[in-house]
C-alpha cells in the first residue's frame, strides 16, 4: 500500500524549535495571512514600500514600510526607529489590533508573556532580494522578543548563533509562518537567502515579512 502512495513521509512538526529561545511555528498566521496581506496593501497605500539607504550607502534589496508608533528605517545617517515615515513625513500607519494580538500570542507561546509591540517593520522581497546576516539591535528593550510572521513566496531563513562566525542554519518560511527569537536567542544572528523567482495565490511574485518589535 506504502508504494501505490507514495513514499510514507514523516509530517514536518507544527513547532520546530531552532535554538534555546527561538522557535519557529509552521502555519502559525495561515488563518490570518489573507487578512495580514490586505491591511499591508492598505498600510503601503499610506506609506509606500521603499528601498532605504544602508549608512554604508547600498540600497537595499529589500523594500521597506512599517505601522505602529515606531518605524524602523535607515539612511546614510544610520539606523533608527522614527515615530513618523521619512518619506511622507507624517507619522506611521497605526498598528491594526489584530496585528498585535496576533504576534503578543505567538510571543505567549514561545515562552514570552508580556510581549508589548509598538513597531511593525514589513519587508517586501521581490526575487532575488535578501538581507544579510545581522542582529536585531537598534531596539531600546532588548529584553523583548521578535515576532516574524511570512507571507507569500517561501524563503531560506538563516538562523545563525550569538558569534558571526558561527555556521546558521536554514529553515524554509512559507506563508503563514511565525518564527519567535528572545531571551538567550534574542541577539542571534539571522538573514535571508536570495529569493527565489515564483508566483504565490496570496502575494504574487514577492514574499512579505512582519517583524513585531518593542523598540521604545
Ligand atoms: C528581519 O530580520 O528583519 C526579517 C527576517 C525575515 O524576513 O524573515
Ligand atoms: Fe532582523
Amino acid at each position: 500500500m506504502d508504494t501505490l502512495l507514495g513514499e510514507a513521509r514523516k509530517p514536518e512538526p507544527e513547532t520546530e524549535p531552532l535554538a534555546d529561545g527561538a522557535v519557529l511555528f509552521r502555519g502559525g498566521a495561515r488563518a490570518e495571512a489573507p487578512a495580514l496581506f490586505a491591511a499591508v496593501q492598505a498600510i503601503a497605500e499610506a506609506a509606500p514600500f521603499r528601498h532605504m539607504t544602508t549608512p554604508g550607502g547600498f540600497v537595499m534589496s529589500i523594500a521597506i514600510t512599517n505601522c505602529g508608533d515606531f518605524g524602523w528605517t535607515s539612511d546614510r545617517r544610520g539606523y533608527r526607529y522614527a515615530p513618523c515615515d521619512p518619506g511622507t513625513g507624517k507619522p506611521w500607519p497605526a498598528m491594526p489590533p489584530f496585528f498585535r494580538a496576533l504576534a503578543v500570542g505567538a510571543a505567549a507561546r514561545a515562552g514570552f508573556p508580556g510581549f508589548a509591540p509598538d513597531s511593525c517593520l514589513i519587508n517586501r522581497y521581490e526575487p532575488g532580494a535578501r538581507l544579510s546576516l545581522h542582529q536585531d539591535k537598534d531596539e531600546k528593550r532588548l529584553a523583548a522578543p521578535i515576532v516574524s510572521v511570512s507571507l507569500g513566496l517561501p524563503a531560506r531563513f538563516l538562523f545563525g548563533g550569538l558569534t558571526r562566525q558561527e555556521k546558521p542554519r536554514r529553515f524554509r518560511l512559507e506563508n503563514g509562518d511565525v518564527v519567535v527569537w528572545g531571551g538567550p536567542a534574542r541577539m542571534a544572528f539571522h538573514g535571508v537567502d536570495p529569493l527565489a523567482g515564483g508566483n504565490h495565490p496570496l502575494t504574487g511574485r514577492c514574499r512579505v515579512n512582519l517583524t513585531f518589535r518593542q523598540a521604545s
